[in-house]
């Protein structure tokens, strides 16, 4: 029997509430709560996991070690961000902001990959999907099944009758159940549908990839409730006008969330980046306000290049503004700049920038963000050939970086620096010929520099 109630959804966060607020006291967004009627039908509400027929407890030796097994997507960048490929069975939520690259993504992995794929479209037609795999240059592939439907209730006994490998789905905000009477993209449609496609997967063996929408904030839109319920979230993010893009793991059952996938958006999709440092234009030394860091992203290392701009502040509010590195980091770098080298901002705009439209987490980029802004200040370039790798802790001085420092100095050697920057505590075990370590204690050292 239908039984029906008035639940409240924050489409924000994803919060449910039993009344409506003009404000979630969770997320404090305004006017993002609303009234979704859920409707049990003879279907119990979907589960994490369906209820296994028969209960039966196993011993680890029962159980076979080969479901461990892993398919490959045949995208080195994604089977790495994954753990090593898809684990059958599993579920994964790509999120991205819209126009990032994720149909992109995921069509040319299933395009690539040598398994039967069903490509679930509810945002395109298979006319715009057939012009997209032409851009990719292959069209002609005869094993991706295109399933342009939104309706759950017809999507899944197509599955089950064509047994794909691997299932995409694009996007998880345009699916609707039968289970649910409240519209497409709402929360509970999308908790609905997720978990039917995580029966689907569990039952099936078959790995189901989500793509979802995030909003500018960088929570996956509604969907956030989707993070707990399935194996990995993947985050697409870079700047939409820039051509590369950072593939991360936010969450992963079956690997660590440390690696990261690069990739180039090009006429003929997106390539993975094979040698990082090469996204920097070059123009560093020359400039002032410009200089290069080692950062390492997972496993890998590479040369960014910061920008920074410190010029006096035309209102009574300075501003502070960037653009891939962490607004709070950076004023934590200007507080210490202040205090311990003796800076003066508090009358000073300051933009900082990572170029390439990258978005850096590793504090090791501290220094060079520290030397960028100095630069600027002083209106003098930084020496040529130079790069900085060290964190900033709060009395000023400079930290060992965690990250592979032996591989950051070799790529930082592979790409021309003569001369690195380093905390005076950073443990190296070697370092490659024709490059200098400068040994620092504190950060207002970097005025030796000028
Ligand atoms: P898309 O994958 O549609 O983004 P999303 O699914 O995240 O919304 O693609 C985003 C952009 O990529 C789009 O503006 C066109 C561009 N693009 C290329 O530059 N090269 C290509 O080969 C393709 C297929 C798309
Ligand atoms: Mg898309």
């Amino acid at each position: 029997m239908a039984k029906s109630g008035k639940i409240y959804y924050c489409q924000n966060c994803g919060t449910r509430h039993t009344q409506w607020m003009g404000q979630c006291p969770v997320c404090k967004q305004w006017n993002t709560i609303v009234e979704e009627v859920v409707s049990r039908r003879d279907v119990k509400k979907g589960a994490a996991a369906p209820a296994p027929k028969r209960v039966r407890t196993l011993r680890l030796t029962d159980i076979d070690g080969q479901s461990g097994r892993r398919l490959t997507t045949s995208d080195s960048e994604l089977d790495t961000v994954l753990g090593g490929g898809l684990v059958p069975g599993s579920v994964t939520l790509l999120g991205g902001e819209p126009g990032i690259g994720k149909s992109t993504l995921l069509l040319q992995a299933a395009l690539r990959m040598p398994y039967k794929v069903l490509y679930v479209s509810g945002e395109e037609s298979p006319a715009q999907i057939k012009m997209r795999a032409r851009r990719l240059g292959m069209d002609e592939n005869n094993r991706v099944l295109i399933l342009p439907e939104t309706h759950m209730q017809t999507i899944l006994p197509e599955a089950q009758r064509e047994q794909p490998q691997v299932i995409v789905v694009d996007s998880i905000q345009t699916l609707h159940t039968d289970y649910v009477d409240s519209s497409p993209g709402s929360v509970s449609q999308i908790r609905e549908t997720a978990a039917e496609w995580i029966r689907y997967a569990k039952e099936t063996g078959t790995p189901v990839l989500l793509i979802g929408h995030i909003t500018k904030e960088g929570v996956i839109a509604g969907p956030k409730v989707l993070e707990h319920m399935v194996d990995t979230v993947l985050q697409f993010e870079g700047d939409r006008y820039h051509r590369f893009r950072i593939l991360r793991a936010l969450k992963n059952r079956y690997g660590n969330t440390r690696e990261i996938g690069l990739y180039e958006m090009t006429a003929k999709g997106l390539e993975p980046v094979q040698n990082p440092s090469g996204i920097i234009p070059g123009t560093h030394g020359e400039a002032s306000g410009t200089a290069l860091g080692m950062v390492s992203e997972g496993v890998r290392s590479f040369a960014v290049e910061t920008q920074a701009l410190v010029s006096p502040s035309v209102y009574g509010t300075p501003q502070r503004s960037v653009t891939g590195y962490d607004l709070k980091r950076l004023h934590m770098i200007l507080a210490v700049l202040e205090k311990r080298a003796g800076m003066r901002l508090l009358q000073n705009d300051v933009f900082l920038n990572i170029t390439g439209g990258l978005r850096i987490t590793d504090t090791a980029l501290d220094l060079a963000v520290a030397a960028a802004l100095i630069s600027s200040y002083e209106d003098e370039p930084l020496p040529p050939d130079t790069a900085f790798m060290g964190e900033i802790g709060l009395t000023g001085e400079i930290r060992p970086v965690s990250g592979d420092a032996r591989q950051a100095l070799h790529e930082a050697a592979k790409i021309g620096i003569r001369k690195i920057y380093v905390s005076a505590h950073q443990s190296l075990e070697s370092v490659p010929d024709g490059l200098e370590v400068v040994r620092w204690m504190k950060v207002s050292q970097l005025y030796h520099l000028f």
